[in-house]
This record gives structure tokens, sequence and C-alpha cells, in this order.
């Protein structure tokens, strides 16, 4: 690894002089790459830079305030949007997974458009490409979601990619000495289309919170279990299968929900996690009885491939 202290200092050097006065623009997604690129700029430009972040409504338990909060000792413009009816009307009645990317991309460049236009002319725009991206685009097997999209459709006169030298645990690393929290520089890969690729079948509100308390406590669980260094992603699904349970001596008939863990190092080949049974039932236990809504919880015992790392 890199000395990111110098790698800091280097980018801060760099981008005051390429940016001098001027205008910078970037999407904040609550993921690694684009948090600590806003960090980088925020202090090397301070409030020369906005940053538009777009709550879809599809992020986990309590993700949106988190962001927010995560960048409160950060001097910027920051623009929250909160589109999540826009993207629930957007997307009711919507089943097929890839139908409810294409829709989640468009809709999230439409708002990130018409925030962006309130603003001006934007002199540059800035993405938190990482050094992984430039590959995985320019690989065959998995035409990657992370790059690309924003630029056609943003005017602007020039791209800056602050982090597109470094690999992820460099860019995390990096987020550590700039200064923002543990839980932004630790957090999984998490899809852009967030939750909707994660909750089979239609989306709703309801469906979507019984999702995010799920996943929650399988989450929380894990760290509990202190078994969060043997994992490398791991998240709940809502299947639109149900199935029959008894709940306070009464007959329920709620969604199976699914949990999976991987262990992996490139995302390409993922094996799941041997999670012991212990933690499997505690976790098993509190879905069913906290959650109403989930009648069932199985675990996810395909590794990749032959699956995928996300389950729809
Ligand atoms: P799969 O499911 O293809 O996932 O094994 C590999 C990695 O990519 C993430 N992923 C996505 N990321 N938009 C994204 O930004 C997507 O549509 C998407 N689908 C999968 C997944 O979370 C895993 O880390």
């Amino acid at each position: 690894m890199r000395n990111l202290k110098t790698y800091k200092d280097k980018m801060l050097k760099e981008l005051k002089e390429k940016i001098g006065g001027k205008k910078v623009l970037l999407g904040l997604s609550g993921g690694v790459d684009s948090s600590v690129c806003a960090a980088l700029l925020s202090e090397a430009v301070g409030r020369q830079l906005t940053c538009i972040f777009v709550d879809h409504g599809l992020m986990r338990k309590d993700e949106a305030e988190e962001v927010e909060a995560a960048f409160g000792n950060f001097d910027f413009n920051l623009i929250t949007v909160n589109a999540e009816e826009r993207f629930l009307s957007k997307l009711k009645g919507i089943t097929n997974p890839e139908a409810k990317r294409k829709i989640i991309g468009e809709e999230f460049i439409s708002v990130f458009e018409e925030e962006a236009k309130k603003l001006g002319t934007v002199d540059f725009l800035a993405q938190g490409t990482i050094s992984l991206d430039v590959i995985e685009s320019n690989n065959a097997i998995k035409s990657h979601h992370n790059v690309g999209g924003l630029p056609e459709h943003i005017s602007f006169n020039e791209i800056i990619e602050p982090v597109r030298e470094l690999y992820k645990d460099e860019v995390r690393e990096l987020g550590k000495i700039l200064g923002l929290p543990d839980y932004l520089t630790n957090r999984q890969p998490f899809p852009g289309p967030g939750l909707a690729i994660r909750c089979i079948g239609e989306l709703t509100k309801e469906r979507l919170n019984i999702l995010r308390d799920a996943d929650y406590i399988f989450r929380s669980e894990l760290t509990a279990a202190g078994l969060d260094n043997e994992i490398n992603q791991c998240f709940a699904a809502l299947t639109d299968m149900k199935a029959v349970g008894v709940k306070n001596e009464k007959r329920t008939y709620g969604y199976i929900a699914v949990l999976r863990a991987v262990k992996t190092t490139d995302f390409m080949n993922a094996e799941f996690v041997k999670l012991p049974f212990e933690v499997l039932e505690k976790i098993s236990a509190r879905i069913t009885s906290e959650i109403d809504g989930i009648s069932r919880v199985v675990y996810d015992i395909t590794n990749k491939p032959p699956g995928t790392i996300e389950f729809e």
C-alpha cells in the first residue's frame, strides 16, 4: 500500500491548482469511493464543491441519515434530494430485476440532472472511479454499473477522478486519514439500485421496510458475534414467496427471507460463509419474532459461480 498521507497532500495540491476558483459537482452515493472523493475535494476547495445525494428510498436502515451525519464537520454544499416517492411510483408494478435497474438508473440521472441545472455552469464533474472500476469496465464477464452514466447527461468542462489510481483498501485508508467515520470507510459494496434488487417482486414501502428491518437484525447480530472480519458482503433479501408459520399460537402467512454472507477478494468469485448455527438460529428467531410479515428465514449456501453475490 502506498503512503496515503503523502498521496493526500499531493492530491490536495493538484486539486487546488487545477480547480482554482471554479466549481465542482459530485454525486454522493454514500459508498466509500464517492464519500472519500467528497472529503478530499472538500478539504481542497471547500464550498466550491457541491455534492448531490439522491436518496432513492432504497437504502438500508438509517443509511441516508448516516451519510448526512458523516459529513457534518465537512465544509461544502450538500444537496440531499428525497426522491423516495418519485422512485417508488416509477417502480410500481415492476418485478423484473433488470427492468428495476434500468428504471432506477434513468430516474437517478433525471433527478441529478434537474438538481445540477439549478446550479448553472459546472466547471468540473468529479467521480469516485477507482482502479478496479477501470479494470472492470473493460471486462467482458461483468459489465459494471459504477462507471459511466452521469457524464453523458451533465454538461461540464472537465472530469476529475481524484482516487482513480487507488485500490479499494487504499481508498478506505485515505478516508480514515481524511476523518471519515469507520462506518463509512468500512462500508461493504452496496449496489446502485440498492434494496430494489434484494426485494424480489413488487417494491412497496411496506415490503422495503420489512426487508430493511430484517437486514438490520442480520448485520447487527453478525457484528455482535464478532464475525465482520470473516465477511466481505452480507445482506438479507426478501422473496415474494410466502409460507405458513405459527406466532403467539396463531397461524401466520408471511414472506420467506433469505440471508446471504460471502467471503471474496475480487467479487468475481465468492464463497458463502459457514456461519455458526447458533448465530443463525438467534438471527432467525429475532427476525421471525420481531418482524411481522416474515414467517421463515433461510440461509443461502450457493457459491459464486454458479450463483451471483446479489440475490434476485
Ligand atoms: P454479483 O451479484 O454480480 O455482484 O455477483 C458482484 C458485485 O457487484 C455488486 N452489484 C452491483 N453494483 N449496481 C451496482 O452498483 C448493480 O446493479 C449491481 N449488481 C451487483 C454486488 O453488490 C457485488 O458487490
